[in-house]
């Protein structure tokens, strides 16, 4: 259960952030502005720049939502902390990205696994400024929508291993996109130059069937040759490939089962 409420929007798309919750924004954008400059991809790097996020006070939602609305048309739409399935897919077939209003608290400024406004913001809506990603992931949610519940376990994995956790060529180095990866230091840093981590190149059917855990580091990332290969993606049969998928099966992990505590 989380321990965050999401904090009212009030008709004009502005949140009363408190002067602590300020505080805690600046000190997450300053210590991942650095990190983020020399690893992310120049599509997300000229999103940043078209949003010019503020550095001393949590952002609101009408400004982004200026910025988005006519770079791709997407807006951010506030929710609840937790949003189910069939919103969460109606809201990006729409264009609406769902961001829940609350910031982490000084305790979890780390690591938490429930996505703040502070990954949601900072990690998701650069990338909604580039038309490409902007249309792959309105795609993801019109199959999303009208999916079952086992082909949606399938899809979500798509969705991990690019707009969450995805890497990307550029030229001769591999850069970030995934906001999973770009909202978190540790995550930058290890997703790009640990050699502990695996960087394969992206394909459709091993990421379908590829198992992933949320409370970890990724063993495994997924780098496509350009961002113009997710918009590819968005033109294919993707539930075709979901249905190979499913027959296939999922792949081995590379992780260890989460322990459970029965205690
Ligand atoms: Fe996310």
């Amino acid at each position: 259960m989380t321990q965050y409420r999401s904090k009212p929007v009030n008709d004009k798309g502005m949140v009363e952030w408190s002067s602590e919750e300020d505080l805690i924004w600046r000190d997450l954008v300053s210590r991942q502005l650095h990190l983020v400059e020399q690893r992310a991809c120049k599509e997300y790097l000229a999103g940043l720049k078209l949003l010019d996020l503020p550095l001393d006070r949590a952002p609101q939602i009408v400004d982004i939502n200026r910025v988005l609305k006519q770079a791709t048309g997407w807006q951010v739409e506030p929710v609840p902390a937790l949003i189910n399935f069939d919103r969460f897919f109606a809201l990006l077939a729409d264009k609406k990205f769902p961001v829940a209003t609350f910031l982490r608290s000084r305790e979890e400024f780390d690591y938490l696994q429930e996505p703040d406004f502070f990954h949601e913001i900072f990690g998701h809506c650069a990338m909604l400024t580039n038309p490409e990603f902007a249309e792959f992931t309105q795609m993801y949610g019109i199959l999303g929508r009208n999916a079952s519940d086992k082909q949606r376990v399938y899809l979500a994995r798509l969705y991990w291993f690019t707009v969450e956790f995805g890497l990307v060529k550029e030229g001769d180095e591999t850069k970030i996109y995934g906001g999973g990866i770009l909202s978190s230091p540790g995550e930058t840093l290890y997703a790009l130059d640990d050699p502990q981590a695996m960087r394969v190149d992206f394909d459709i059917h091993t990421v379908l069937r590829t198992p992933y855990r949320i409370d970890i580091m990724q063993p495994e990332y997924f780098v496509l040759d350009g961002i113009e290969h997710l918009y590819k993606l968005s033109k294919m049969d993707l539930m075709f490939h979901v249905k190979q998928a499913m027959s296939a099966g999922l792949l081995p992990p590379l992780f260890e089962p989460k322990e459970v505590n029965h205690a």
